[in-house]
């Protein structure tokens, strides 16, 4: 970077707290980029990391197999909804994505239809930085511009207007369903993130919509790929955003808190259907192996973390923190440069008037003792699920003292 704005350097962090090397110590209402659900060195997960360490960190995942990726396996085939019976293990969410593109071409240049080859994703959209996902992220705010010549050219639908509570209209399916009536025969897929857009503007919408792209998808022969990478895992209330709607994806993707935040897995999942459908191809099985595939280090941690999660009552967690967020959000509604105030499960959003300069809120936010990341006009939380009500209450009274300091 040429100019970058100020790093501060973290030297631990436990629970909810990030200590700073300067001797501060801030709440994360960030969770490390929604990952680390469980808060930080959790005495569960650092012990099922240290376990798998004295037996191996890592070996090739060709010829090889290993328990803790086959556990793993099994665990996302029996909680994932029902049909997605096999599993991709991927590097990051963005490798899972670029996955989920390709299991999708593959499945259609097996079947012969090889004009299958556009995919159909929503505005306001993010699924990643690498090429075909950031191919098919928000056309506008994910950089099309920038690369368009190197970039392949899909097709967008517009944002989902009605919110996730509000009622229903099909109106707001209507551009959705007249593209993929007119161009169904060069649609591969459609992607989504299901009833949250995050990065892409933290927008919850309604699961009617969700019920009826699955429904076009079925009538057009298209496939449907859910993005679970940031909802995964319990942050909207469900264990999986596509449950709101009761609806199962043909291909869905998870990362972020699979591990609970510890590091780096995702996973590609998909149906019987498309995955016997590659493999009757020339090919013969889908045709990508990353080195680093089923790491057995990141598996462990990965089992752990979903069976702490599973072993608590985590939908009431998240749902006291749904409660709590509602509550302390409240008071942003009266500031000036407040546009709107929304919470879903263990997401709460300030969407600003004007974007914020995130270099100098960035200072005011640590100052008072916190952790948040805004970018453009949102300033949002997506804490770990374990934050008490003492310290969502504190994490508010920082994000408060700031906003209502620079609005007045
Ligand atoms: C919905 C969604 N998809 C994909 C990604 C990309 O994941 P990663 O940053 O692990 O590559 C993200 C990251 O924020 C995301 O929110």
């Amino acid at each position: 970077m040429t100019q970058p704005i100020p790093a501060y350097e973290v030297v631990s962090a436990e629970g909810v707290n990030l200590h700073l090397a300067d001797g501060r110590v801030l709440i994360d209402g960030m969770a490390s980029w929604w990952c680390a659900i469980h808060g930080y060195n959790h005495p569960v997960l650092n012990s099922a990391a240290q376990q798998q360490l004295e037996k191996m960190s890592h070996v090739m995942f060709g010829g090889i197999t290993h328990q803790p990726a086959v556990e793993l396996c099994e665990k996302l085939v029996a909680l994932t909804p029902k049909g997605l019976d096999k599993v991709f293990l991927a590097d990051s969410g963005s490798v899972s994505v670029e996955v989920a593109i390709k299991m999708a071409f593959q499945y259609w240049i097996s079947q012969g239809q090889t004009h299958k080859n556009k995919l159909l994703a929503l505005r306001g959209g993010y699924h990643g930085d690498t090429f075909a996902a950031m191919s098919v992220c928000d056309p506008v705010n994910g950089m099309h511009h920038l690369f368009e010549q190197v970039m392949p050219a899909h097709l967008f639908a517009p944002i989902p207007q009605i919110a996730f509570d509000q009622p229903w209209d099909n109106r707001d399916i209507a551009e959705f369903k007249s593209i993929i009536e007119a161009n169904h025969q060069q649609l591969a897929a459609v992607i989504l993130e299901p009833i949250v857009q995050g990065t892409g503007g933290m927008r919850f919408y309604s699961p009617n919509y969700l019920k009826q792209v699955r429904e076009l998808c079925d009538q057009y022969n298209v496939l449907l790929i859910a993005d679970e990478i940031a909802t995964g895992f319990g942050r909207t209330g469900k264990l999986f955003a596509c449950e709101w709607a009761q609806i199962a994806p043909d291909i869905m993707c998870l990362g972020k808190a699979l591990t609970g935040g510890y590091m780096t897995l995702a996973a590609t999942l998909c149906s019987d259907r498309v995955s016997r459908g590659i493999c009757e191809g020339e090919a013969g099985c889908f045709m990508h192996g990353p080195t680093f595939m089923g790491n057995p280090l990141a598996c462990a941690v990965a089992n752990a973390s979903i069976d702490l999660l599973l072993s608590q009552d985590w939908a009431a967690e998240v749902k006291r923190l749904e409660n709590q967020l509602r509550v302390e959000l409240e008071p942003f509604a009266q500031l000036p440069a407040v546009a709107d105030i929304r919470a879903l499960g263990a997401i709460g959003v300030i969407e600003m008037q004007e974007p914020v300069n995130v270099a100098e809120i960035q200072k005011k936010f640590v100052d008072q003792g916190v952790w948040v990341r805004p970018f453009g006009k949102l300033v949002y939380v997506m804490p770990p699920y374990i934050t008490s009500q003492s310290e969502l209450t504190r994490l508010f009274r920082g994000i408060y003292h700031v906003l209502s300091e620079d609005t007045d």
